[in-house]
């Protein structure tokens, strides 16, 4: 096993265009860091660039504390585990697992048959030790593909998109077995998704990109809690954050459908900017007749549309916006990648709230959860920098 450390990793292609511009990113050995981001970001090619598929243009790629740049991925001993699985169809299971042992000439039929069953057992595929790949679900391939990889006993695992070919339901379970097996290994590893549920749920800690450029590398919670900018605002949630035009005046947040007080400390930090960017979570509003949340503000709005999901439902508000801020979120939607950012907020209510279409509804937002972004850099002026990780575009290198 190994630690990672990508210091300062320049790439760029034959057109000059850099694909990965200046990223720094360690990896602690045993530890699990998700690579994340919208189509295009330069999360494959930094994969590439940590085995060795791809040449590094400038910076350093320090592997168990010797610099790599240079060695052939066959000298690095990293396992890659492919999008597509890459097994043999005309092997049985045990010998697309054994197979990486076998290259090696010199190991012994007993031992690999040891280190074959022995991660068969891990991954459950006892069972099909003697199918062929092409019989077997895109789990059990997946799988196969692992115990490849464990095998090779490697210093790291690598993946990209390993699940993006499974259903959603196979999609979810694979994610689990994913997370407890690299627990259960220890095993240093790397995987790139652009699936920010994936990102959440698997990494001890989730590195964004945007553009070839970090944009933060903190764990989930911290993301979530405490995002360095308005694209990891946008990126990270589901429904995403709502983003709404805001001025501060004294403690007063005005916001769309009204004024609402806030701390003195958030305040003073976005006091006299002009025109800002707040951004709420769904979550942290409720229908104000069924919350017994203390702290808070109400405020009274116009719900277009429900949607009922039994446990909660979502509740869209439209609201006006001045130009400044729609082109500011329509640029935001383009970095994102999809998700539109209509000038509509989305909130989550309890299952228990009976708002409907068309009324006019008390609806409670929780004030110490509101962030507030400078609309032309994207800054969060809010960030709690000793709990928001690390993020080089603000310069915040927290813990
Ligand atoms: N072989 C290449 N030659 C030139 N440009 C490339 C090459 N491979 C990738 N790029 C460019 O580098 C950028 C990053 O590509 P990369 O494949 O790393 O993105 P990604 O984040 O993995 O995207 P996706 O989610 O679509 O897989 C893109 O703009 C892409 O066009
Ligand atoms: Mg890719």
């Amino acid at each position: 096993m190994a630690s990672i450390e990508m210091k300062n990793i320049v790439k760029k292609y034959g057109d000059g265009f850099p694909a990965v511009n200046d990223v720094s990113i360690d990896v602690a050995d045993g530890e699990f860091v998700i690579l994340v981001g919208p189509s295009g970001c330069g999360k494959s090619t930094l994969l590439r660039m940590i085995v060795g598929l791809e040449d590094i243009t400038s910076g350093d790629m320090v592997i168990g504390g010797s610099r790599m740049n240079d060695l052939a991925p066959r000298d690095r001993n990293l396992a890659m585990v492919f999008q597509n699985y890459a097994l043999y169809p005309h092997l049985s299971v045990y010998e697309n697992i054994a197979f990486p042992l076998r290259l090696k000439g010199d190991v012994p039929e007993s031992e690999i048959d040891a280190k074959v069953r022995e991660a068969s057992k891990t991954l459950e595929l006892d069972e099909h030790l003697e199918r062929k790949p092409g019989n077997l679900s895109g789990g059990q391939r997946q799988r196969v593909a692992m115990g490849r990889a464990i095998v090779r006993e490697a210093d790291a695992f690598l993946f990209d998109e390993p699940l993006s070919n499974l259903d959603a339901k196979l999609r979810g379970q694979m994610r689990t077995e994913i997370a407890r097996l690299q627990k259960r290994l220890g095993i240093t590893t790397v995987y790139v998704t652009h699936d920010q549920t994936e990102a959440m749920t698997l990494g001890d800690r989730v590195a964004v990109l945007k553009r070839g450029v970090l944009q933060q590398l903190a764990s989930p919670r911290q993301l979530y809690t405490n995002p360095a900018n308005l694209f990891v605002a946008g990126f990270i949630g589901s429904p995403p954050m709502n983003f709404l035009p805001a001025s501060v005046e004294g403690t007063t947040l005005k916001l769309p459908f009204g004024s609402v007080d806030i701390s003195k400390d958030r305040a003073a930090k976005a006091r006299d900017r002009g025109l800002l960017i707040a951004g709420i979570r769904p979550e942290h509003f409720e229908d104000a007749t069924v919350v017994d949340k203390t702290g808070g503000t109400t405020f009274t709005a116009k719900v277009d549309f429900v949607e009922w999901l039994g446990n909660e439902s979502y509740a869209y508000i439209p609201f006006e916006a001045p130009p400044e801020v729609t082109e500011k979120l329509l640029e935001l939607e383009k970095d994102l990648d999809g998700d539109a950012m209509r000038t509509q907020m989305v909130i989550s209510l309890d299952g228990a709230s009976r708002i409907d279409a068309g009324d006019e509804a008390e609806i409670w937002v929780d004030t110490s959860k509101i962030h507030l972004f400078d609309p032309s850099t994207g800054e969060n002026l809010t960030l709690d920098a000793s709990n928001a990780g690390s993020s080089p575009v603000l310069e915040v290198t927290g813990a």
